[in-house]
Parts: C-alpha cells; sequence; structure tokens
C-alpha cells in the first residue's frame, strides 16, 4: 500500500508544511538495486580507543578509508574502549563527522563482548548501546546506526557488508553479536563462488512463500543464486506455482503444521537443504477475554509449534545439511507485546526462546546456524488491512519515520543465510526502523 504521507514530504510544499507543524519528516530510504549493488561514497573508519582489529588491514574488501569529507559510512571501532576516559574518544571521533554522513548512509559501531571480570570495561562497552540507540533515534534523513560485537573481523565480514550497504535500509538501532570463526563458517569453501551469487548452488525453502514477505524472501535468495522451493498450504498453489515459476524454483504445497511436515519436507529433497526460512505465520487477533481456544491454538500451531516440529525433523534426519542456515520469524509484538495479540505475541515470543536455546546446540552438533528476524511494521497486506489511525502509528513510530518494505526483511534473512555468516548465531535482528515499541 503507497505511503502518501512519504510522497507528500518529498515535495517541497508538503516539506515546508510538516516541518512548520512539527511533524515526522520520513525520508525516502535507498534500498538495494542491480543499478546501485552498494553505497557509492566514501566508507570512513574511525577509531576510539586502541584497538587490535587492524580492521583496514584484515578487510581490504570493505574499502575503508581514513578521511573523507562526505562519507555514505561510518564504521567506529570502539572495540578498545575500557575506561570513561577512551569513551569519550566515540565522541570526539563522532562528533565532528556526523553532520557529513550521506542521507541514508550508515554508521557501524564495533564493540567488544562485556568483560566479566571488569567493571569497567563492562560499563562503558554497555555505554555503546545506549549511544547508538540514541544517536538511531536522532541522525534522521534515512541514515542508520547500529552496533557490533565481535572478537574477530574477519567473521564479523558479511555482517559489517550488509549493514554497510543499501541492503540494511530499514535495520537501525540493533545490537549483533558475532562469534569466533567456527565449524558453521563455510566462507572458506565458498571462496570461489561468485560473491554476487553466495548461495549458489544452495537449496532453500521459505515457508509462507506465496505472498507477502516470504515471496520476497524466497526472491532475494534466488537473487544470491540459491534453488527456491516455495511451500505453502495447498489453498495457495496457483500463487505457490507463480512465484516459483519466476524464480526457476519448485512449489511445494503442504500445510505446515501437518504433523509430518517435516518428514514430507525431506522427501521432497532428498539431496538435502541449505537454508531454511520459517516465514509462514498468521494472526488471529481478539482480546484475551474474548479470545476462544480454537484462536489460540491456531495462532501457536502455525507460528511456533510448526516451527519446533520442522525444525526437530529437518535435524535430526539430517537434511539440514552442514552449514546450514535456519532463520525464524519472530516479531517486535513478540519483544514488546500488544494488545488482543496474547496468542501472537507469545508465539513471536517462543520463537526467540527457541532461537537462543538451539543456536549453540544445532551448531555444536549439525553445523547449523540459527537466528531470527523480527520484523517491525511492514508494507503488507496484513497491515493494510489495519485500521488507518493504528496503522499511521506504526507507520511513524519508529525512527525512520515510515514502515519496511518485505524487501527489507528478505535482505536480512539472506544476511542470516550467507555462508560467510556461520559466526552469526542466536541473534534476533529486529527489521523496524527502531521502532519505538519493544525498544
Ligand atoms: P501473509 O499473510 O501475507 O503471508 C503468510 C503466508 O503464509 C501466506 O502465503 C499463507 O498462505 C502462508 N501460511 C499460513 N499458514 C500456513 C501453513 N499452515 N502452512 C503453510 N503456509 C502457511 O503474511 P506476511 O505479512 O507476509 O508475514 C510473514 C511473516 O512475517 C509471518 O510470520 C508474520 O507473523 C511475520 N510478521 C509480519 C509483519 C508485517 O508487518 N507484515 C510484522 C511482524 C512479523
Amino acid at each position: 500500500m503507497a505511503d502518501r504521507y512519504l510522497s507528500f514530504t518529498g515535495t517541497g510544499p508538503g516539506r515546508f508544511l510538516t516541518r512548520r507543524l512539527g511533524l515526522p519528516q520520513p525520508a525516502p530510504l535507498k534500498r538495494w538495486s542491480a543499478e546501485r549493488p552498494a553505497q557509492a561514497g566514501d566508507r570512513l573508519l574511525l577509531t576510539a580507543g586502541k584497538s587490535d582489529l587492524e580492521l583496514a588491514a584484515a578487510e581490504p574488501g570493505l574499502g575503508l578509508t581514513a578521511s573523507s569529507e562526505r562519507p555514505d559510512a561510518v564504521l567506529l571501532d570502539a572495540t578498545g574502549v575500557r575506561d570513561i576516559e577512551t569513551l569519550a574518544e566515540v565522541h570526539a571521533a563522532l562528533h565532528p563527522v556526523v553532520r557529513s554522513v550521506a542521507a541514508s548512509g550508515r554508521i557501524v559501531v564495533l564493540g567488544a563482548p562485556l568483560d566479566p571480570a571488569d567493571h569497567h570495561q563492562a560499563a562503558v562497552q554497555q555505554a555503546l548501546e545506549g549511544f547508538t540507540r540514541s544517536l538511531g533515534k536522532e541522525i534522521g534523513r534515512g541514515r542508520t546506526v547500529n552496533l557490533v560485537r565481535l572478537t574477530d573481523a574477519r567473521a564479523a565480514e558479511s555482517t559489517l557488508r550488509f549493514l554497510l550497504s543499501p541492503k540494511s535500509a530499514y535495520v537501525s538501532g540493533q545490537v549483533i553479536e558475532v562469534g569466533a570463526r567456527e565449524a558453521g563458517d563455510t566462507r572458506e569453501a565458498e571462496a570461489l563462488t561468485d560473491p554476487d551469487r553466495p548461495l549458489a548452488n544452495h537449496t532453500a525453502l521459505v515457508t509462507g512463500a506465496a505472498r507477502g514477505i516470504g515471496e520476497a524472501v524466497a526472491e532475494t535468495l534466488a537473487r544470491d543464486g540459491a534453488r527456491v522451493v516455495v511451500l505453502d498450504v495447498p489453498q495457495a498453489e496457483q500463487d505457490a506455482r507463480r512465484v516459483a515459476d519466476r524464480l526457476g524454483g519448485t512449489a511445494l504445497t503442504l500445510d505446515i503444521t501437518a504433523p509430518d511436515a517435516g518428514e514430507r519436507i525431506a522427501a521432497a529433497l532428498p539431496d538435502g537443504l541449505d537454508v531454511l526460512v520459517h516465514n509462514a505465520g498468521i494472526t488471529r487477533d481478539r482480546r484475551l477475554v474474548n479470545m476462544p481456544a480454537e484462536r489460540w491454538s491456531s495462532v501457536l500451531d502455525v507460528n511456533l509449534a510448526s516451527v519446533l516440529r520442522t525444525t526437530d525433523a529437518l535435524l535430526a534426519s539430517g537434511a539440514m545439511r552442514r552449514g546450514g542456515r535456519i532463520v525464524a520469524t519472530a516479531s517486535i509484538a513478540g519483544l514488546a507485546g500488544n494488545a488482543g495479540q496474547t496468542n501472537y505475541g507469545a508465539s513471536k515470543a517462543g520463537i526467540v526462546g527457541l532461537v537462543r536455546s538451539l543456536a549453540p546446540r544445532a551448531l555444536a552438533e549439525h553445523g547449523v546456524t540459527v537466528n531470527a528476524v523480527a520484523p517491525g511494521f511492514i508494507e503488507t497486506k496484513m497491515t493494510a488491512a489495519v485500521p488507518l489511525l493504528i496503522r499511521e502509528a506504526g507507520r511513524r513510530m519508529n525512527s525512520l519515520a515510515q514502515g519496511g518494505l518485505p524487501v527489507d526483511v528478505a535482505e536480512t534473512t539472506a544476511w542470516l543465510a550467507d555462508p560467510g555468516s556461520g559466526a552469526v548465531n542466536g541473534q534476533v535482528v529486529r527489521v523496524c526502523g527502531q521502532s519505538l515499541l519493544g525498544a
């Protein structure tokens, strides 16, 4: 659905009027396109404290520069911030350049894991979170600010590429932890493949992919080279086939709540599966006092129980190949709660619990990472059906003052699905423009 307010504020009179009235000023976001695959301008590298990362040398591919008049992106290495004095270097580094960062530009702060043996280091490293989230809220003009906690620059390459690129247009105010390079990182093996098609020779199955966010996910994974399997309910067979045909993939019509759904997926994919995206989801809103048991159980069954069952079945049978990626779909409603959505909020919070618990074991035992995306207000048929005033509030109550698009969730999923993202595990990444809900 078109965001008329965003179009209006893009005109001269619209900008003038909305500024005078103190109304939100959404900036049109610059997203990825084949014509504009990367930010065009400089990527400025700054440092606060004494860092051991040697980022420019470790990651020449990121194209970092030591000075720029008008950077498109700023990477601030604050991993060496250990005390109040070095924390002040964060201010000293960014204060002079923040104004010059281009519209739709990126600021990525790099932090270190909190040191349990040093409460001064822990305090100032945690301070980076408050700093990042606050800067994200004030920076405006479609610019985003995120924090990555890391120990190894190379393990974080796919994450930095994503966050510094137009693909992360609607991801802001996030804290992402990247571990050391582990068994799940198949990048070395993939080094010979085309960097524009990281998922070449990989099979990806997306549930609920006949339309909406799932369709965009399937499309983006196909762009990245994956053979996609478009799974949806039998009633959506025509749409599923249309999407699959367009993407050169295959359709699989199956109700994901079937008790043997995992076994049927495994049977349909005798060569195994590399990427599993749990996207299918439903809402059946009602306040708890008015909610019949059926509304509770149908939402819990589609959004959580089927995710648990199929994940277990595909891991246990070995259908998920080593180096595989599981990406589940939570929601900010699962983080913040939402009136009328006790069933939905419970199901989506359940996804967060599943990811946190399973991720380390799935990586250790199967070489598979498990992460989730948590979309905020995304422009889909689901949100178009929301009453006008609530819809407007949902759209504007985030730092970018607009709704996201299905492709924003898809790009985030594609980063998590990347063979180079093996050190990103157990993360729940919000794709919400830094929504105020649950922040
Ligand atoms: P949608 O309703 O447009 O698409 C969902 C798809 O899942 C449909 O094609 C549907 O047929 C399929 N599906 C439903 N039950 C199924 C089942 N039992 N087996 C197989 N397929 C099934 O929804 P949308 O907006 O694209 O959402 C996708 C995911 O993102 C859902 O998990 C949703 O909860 C989540 N989400 C969406 C947000 C939004 O703003 N649209 C915000 C937060 C989360």
